[in-house]
């Protein structure tokens, strides 16, 4: 369901990234007239509505005693399954693990390592939750062009590419460069 150069099907009047028009913070072109970047894979409005519900229910299996900052988090694959995560907090806190990482490890562990998008929720009414650095690191390690679609829990999301959180990456074929 990547689109390859097809518009999205949403309604005309949406934004061609997220649900909320005024919140959409992608790049846009220099010129008013010049569309904005699109993701390199949009899923379908039904798959974005799944995927997002399948985050809010992960969020309610958070554990975070300390920060009280419940998040979810649904990973879709390149073979459609989903893998939900939240997050893990310790009392040592910095083995605390965010609910994308929970997610992703999960998949990785199952023996899942192409994905298509990742749905993040929190609480956060007023704004998109957004994936720490760590996070990010970990999402770019499988890939830089696939989807992470931040939501608020009214069900408005803003959505960019692994390459739009991190741009510039360090990634494995660095790894493989002449020295
Ligand atoms: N957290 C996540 O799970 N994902 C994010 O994108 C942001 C932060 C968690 C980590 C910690 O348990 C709590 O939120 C507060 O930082």
């Amino acid at each position: 369901m990547c689109h390859t150069g097809a518009r999205p099907r949403l309604p005309r009047s949406s934004c061609l990234h997220c649900s909320s028009v005024p919140a959409c913070r992608l790049p846009q072109g220099p010129g008013t007239n010049m569309a904005p970047k699109r993701p390199a894979c949009t899923l379908d409005p039904e798959d974005i509505k799944q995927l997002l519900l399948s985050s809010q229910e992960a969020k309610k299996l958070a554990y975070c005693p300390y920060s009280h900052f419940p998040v979810g988090a649904a990973l879709l694959t390149s073979q459609g399954k989903v893998f939900s995560g939240c997050n893990i907090e310790n009392a040592s806190y910095p083995l605390t693990i965010c609910a994308e990482r929970t997610a992703i490890q999960k998949a990785v562990s199952e023996g899942y390592k192409d994905f298509r998008a990742m749905a993040v929720a929190s609480d956060v009414q007023d704004d998109f939750v957004s994936p720490c650095g760590a996070c990010r690191q970990v999402m770019r390690e499988f890939g830089t062009n696939w989807a992470v679609y931040m939501a608020k829990p009214d069900g408005t999301y803003m959505v960019k590419t692994v390459e739009e959180l991190l741009p510039n990456s360090f990634g494995p074929d660095d790894l493989q460069k002449p020295k």
